[in-house]
């Protein structure tokens, strides 16, 4: 057993053990920590109304936990481009290596150290800290632009299409869902571009939940059945759409997304990065068809999946998601870290 690793010193040379065998297993419980560490970070500056605080300190969390574990992680999605970004940004090379030379993983990473950084700033329901992770190209390198979605469950795939009516859309969705347009919850987010959208959703007969950020969670919310979350559709970030399908994949839901580009620069920007239809519908299988995958999501503040933050004298509490492709696992886990040792109780919820 190699005993010493030394951190956020992993080289191009190490080697590198491809995601071949199986690495979700092995990767997916240090998963957790990256995003239940950074997820403490940003709840601790909840309602300060300083967003790039509640980021910073996310991403700084994220960075530190990341570079704790024996990997070759590199990030694809991150917080921008190199000279933007400190942190995690596109190309960063993430992770630990053993001292001895024993071999470590090959991962893509994409994140969103905290998605909905309003939301924790204002101390409104719905923020996360989110990653994915696949085989080495597993992962789409999603430019930092807007992309139109639809998602929906495992019960409507194949039964929503970007270039439909809202009205045919929602008549197929219920078809599948065995109920009325009129009984359908549809997520989208609050925004003056999506007025036509949500007046034809109101014309078709649906109800809408109109979210001020945080189309990400709503996503993997239509995914599961009982969150009252049956679709979620219009534009949103493009990095989100692509942690999404990750999400959608593990879930066995399905979700349609097309790149926003609208200005000049971005087609350029696409053109570099080896995307040659701008017009391209991708499904999940296309954002993210790495043949493992990992997915892990911590709240921040209250959401309809998970609970947020809690302080308590004793320590945190956390509500965690975690989700593999290949392994097949859906993992709810509720953490509870203990800071004082002395005279502790836990409580059962
Ligand atoms: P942040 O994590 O940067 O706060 O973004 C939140 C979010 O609402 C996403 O969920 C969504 O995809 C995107 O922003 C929408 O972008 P915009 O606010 O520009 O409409």
């Amino acid at each position: 057993m190699p005993t010493e690793l030394k951190q956020n010193s992993v080289k191009p040379e190490t080697k590198a053990r491809s995601f071949g065998e199986n690495i979700e297993s092995d990767l997916a419980p240090k998963f957790i920590r990256v995003v239940e560490n950074a997820a403490i970070a940003s709840a601790r500056t909840m309602g300060r109304g300083e967003r790039e605080l509640s980021d910073k300190v996310a991403v700084e969390s994220m960075r530190r936990t990341m570079d704790s574990i024996p990997m070759h992680g590199q990030i694809v999605i991150g917080e921008g481009e190199r000279d933007e970004a400190p942190m995690l940004y596109i190309g960063e090379k993430v992770g630990a290596e053993f001292s001895d030379g024993t071999d470590v993983p090959r991962v893509d990473i994409a994140v969103d150290p905290l998605e909905g950084t309003n939301l924790c700033a204002t101390g409104a329901a719905g923020s996360i800290t989110v990653l994915a992770a696949s085989d080495a190209g597993g992962l789409l390198h999603a430019p930092d632009c807007y992309m139109e979605k639809i998602v929906v469950g495992p019960s409507c795939k194949g039964a929503v299409d970007l270039d439909a009516s809202v009205a045919e859309n929602l008549g197929n969705v219920a078809r599948r869902m065995d109920r009325t347009v009129q009984d359908l919850t549809v997520v989208v987010l609050d925004r003056s571009r999506h007025e036509k959208l949500i007046s034809d959703i109101r014309a078709a007969g649906a109800r809408i939940r109109l979210i001020s950020d945080g189309d990400l969670s709503a996503g993997i919310a239509a995914a599961v059945i009982g969150t009252g979350v049956h679709a979620v559709m219009g534009t949103g970030g493009a990095p989100e759409g692509v942690i999404t399908a990750a999400a959608i994949r593990c879930l066995n839901g399905y979700m349609l997304g097309r790149l926003v580009i609208n200005k000049p620069e971005l087609e350029e920007r696409i053109a570099r990065m080896g995307i040659r239809d701008k017009n391209r519908i991708y499904r999940a299988e296309d954002l993210a068809p790495g043949n493992q995958l990992i997915f892990a999501a911590t709240g921040v503040t209250d959401g309809a999946l998970l609970k947020g933050v809690r302080f308590f004298g004793e320590g945190t509490r956390t509500s965690s998601i975690v989700l593999t492709l290949m392994t097949g696992k859906v993992r709810f886990i509720e953490s509870i870290h203990l800071t004082k040792k002395d005279d502790v109780k836990v409580r059962f919820a």
